[in-house]
């Protein structure tokens, strides 16, 4: 059976998907074909975004390939970031210039119009063009001040009210079990199964 290649070059999102995948699926990452042509995530949704990887790797590999794509999204903000988590604030941007970007713009926004949620889309796709998609969100709430240490991105600014706590307040196991990519993987892992017994 052929390995599962997964778009990304990130260590920690790789051993993330293999602990929620379990032993027995057989996985690759990007950092084993390293000649792979830079994929621009210019789509307008999560699902195109992670569509595209997923059908770029595939076929650029000849092995059924997962991608994944995710942002925040705050309803007083018409759904910003979504998109455009990663570069909210530019280009380049930091994670502390994205998440002071989006303090500034909700300013003193009261409480209960903060509402806000993560998406996550992931995308499933064999080399002969079928494609897959699952999808996972936690919903949550934009704090005015960060609060934790633990994770990345917007996670000390988005308290899930049901904890009281912030993504950056939970262990790794904590967040993975609630968290959008968390359920989005364990909705995808059927389709994987059928993607793999397939290819
Ligand atoms: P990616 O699609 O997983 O690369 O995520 C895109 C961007 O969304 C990241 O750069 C973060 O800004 C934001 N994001 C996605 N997932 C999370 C999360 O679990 N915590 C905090 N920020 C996240």
């Amino acid at each position: 059976m052929n390995p599962l290649i997964i778009a990304t070059r990130n260590p920690g999102k790789l051993e993330e998907i293999r602990l929620l995948l379990g032993p027995e699926i057989r996985l690759r990452s990007l950092a084993d074909f390293a000649d792979l042509p830079e994929i621009v995530e210019d789509g307008d949704t999560f699902e195109a975004n992670a569509v595209k990887k997923a059908c770029a790797v595939a076929r650029h590999t000849g092995c059924p390939a997962l991608a994944d794509d995710s942002g925040l999204e705050v309803d007083a903000l018409g759904g910003a970031p979504g998109v455009h988590s990663a570069r909210f604030a530019g280009e380049n941007a930091t994670d502390a210039q994205n998440n002071a970007k989006l303090l500034h713009l909700l300013g003193e926004t009261p409480e209960e119009k903060r509402t806000a949620r993560f998406r996550c889309v992931i995308g499933i796709t064999t080399p002969d063009g079928a494609v897959r998609t699952a999808r996972g969100r936690c919903e949550g709430r934009i704090l005015k001040r960060p609060r934790g240490r633990g994770g990345f991105g917007y996670d000390p600014l988005f308290l899930v009210p049901a904890l009281k706590l912030t993504f950056a307040e939970l262990s790794p196991g904590e967040k993975n079990r609630i968290s959008h990519r968390g359920r989005a993987l364990k909705a995808a892992k059927p389709l994987i199964l059928d993607a793999l017994a397939l290819d």
